[in-house]
């Protein structure tokens, strides 16, 4: 099914809160370790625009659906940032974007698939290295998604879990468009279905990791995704990479968990 980058547009805003009665969180504060996932979660969030601009030195964004995607991407991803900073405000802690930005422009995602490509380099034309963008953003997206339906589930706080929902909803349509970008242009070519394949399975890592300190990322895995439930949404999102043209049998998302020690 194609991607409606028109009605994507046209549809986007910015993920309301302001009807949500977070003055709840005066009465019942979230627990520490729900405040320390959210914080690495707005954190996350926030540094998408790092991310961004390590996708618009690729040739990527010479496709123009791509570039319109990437511009109400990056906003949608701002505010979820912004109402997560929301939430933590009110419970004293602040995350500064800006701080934040001038620190992590210098690592992202750049910095973990370089090593890959110049692996690569020698076989692999730009146009099919977009594939392996591409698919590595609907697995973040999955993620996401994922994660924050998790967190509304295990929390149970009305407002928290009406927020998180909303962010997920709008994540389910970050994943339709790589989802559906990564199937076309690996269906299209062998060599980026090769390389992708090795890649995600070489470099790929949860997101964050590389970012954030490895104790955050544990912590984060953990309290979402240990567990029967928690894993069965994680190897929903292997079944997914699976059915990509060229990446069957990878469970590079479960391996990832298992390296943490988060288990069912
Ligand atoms: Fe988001
Ligand atoms: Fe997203």
């Amino acid at each position: 099914m194609a991607f409606d980058i028109e009605r994507f547009a046209t549809k986007s805003e910015r993920v309301q809160w302001k009807d949500l009665s977070f003055d709840d969180f005066r009465e019942k504060p979230l627990p520490p370790h729900t405040l320390r996932s959210l914080r690495y979660m707005c954190d996350v969030e926030y540094h998408t625009v790092c991310y961004l601009r390590d996708l618009l030195v690729t040739p990527a964004h010479e496709d123009e659906d791509v570039n319109t995607f990437f511009t109400i991407w990056n906003r949608e991803e701002f505010w979820h940032g912004e109402a997560l900073a929301e939430v933590l405000g009110w419970h004293g802690i602040t995350v500064n974007f800006d701080a934040l930005k001038a620190k992590r422009l210098k690592v992202g995602w750049k910095d973990r698939l370089d090593p890959v490509k110049q692996s690569v380099l020698g076989n692999v034309i730009g146009a099919d290295f977009i594939a392996t963008h591409m698919i590595w953003g609907a697995i973040n997206e999955w993620s996401a998604s994922a994660a924050y339906t998790r967190l509304a589930d295990l929390e149970g706080h009305p407002a928290l879990a009406e927020l998180l929902r909303r962010i997920a909803r709008q994540e389910a349509r970050h994943v339709a468009f790589y989802a559906t970008q990564a199937r076309k242009r690996l269906e299209a070519s062998k060599k980026a279905r090769v390389v992708a394949r090795f890649a995600l399975r070489k470099a790929w890592a949860p997101v964050g990791s590389g970012v954030m300190p490895e104790d955050e990322v544990v912590h984060v895995m953990t309290h979402l995704f240990s567990g029967p439930d928690g894993m069965a949404e994680i190897r929903r999102i292997d079944e997914h990479v699976g059915r990509m043209p060229g990446l069957d049998g990878l469970t590079i998302v479960e391996d990832a968990m298992r390296a943490r020690g988060v288990a069912a």
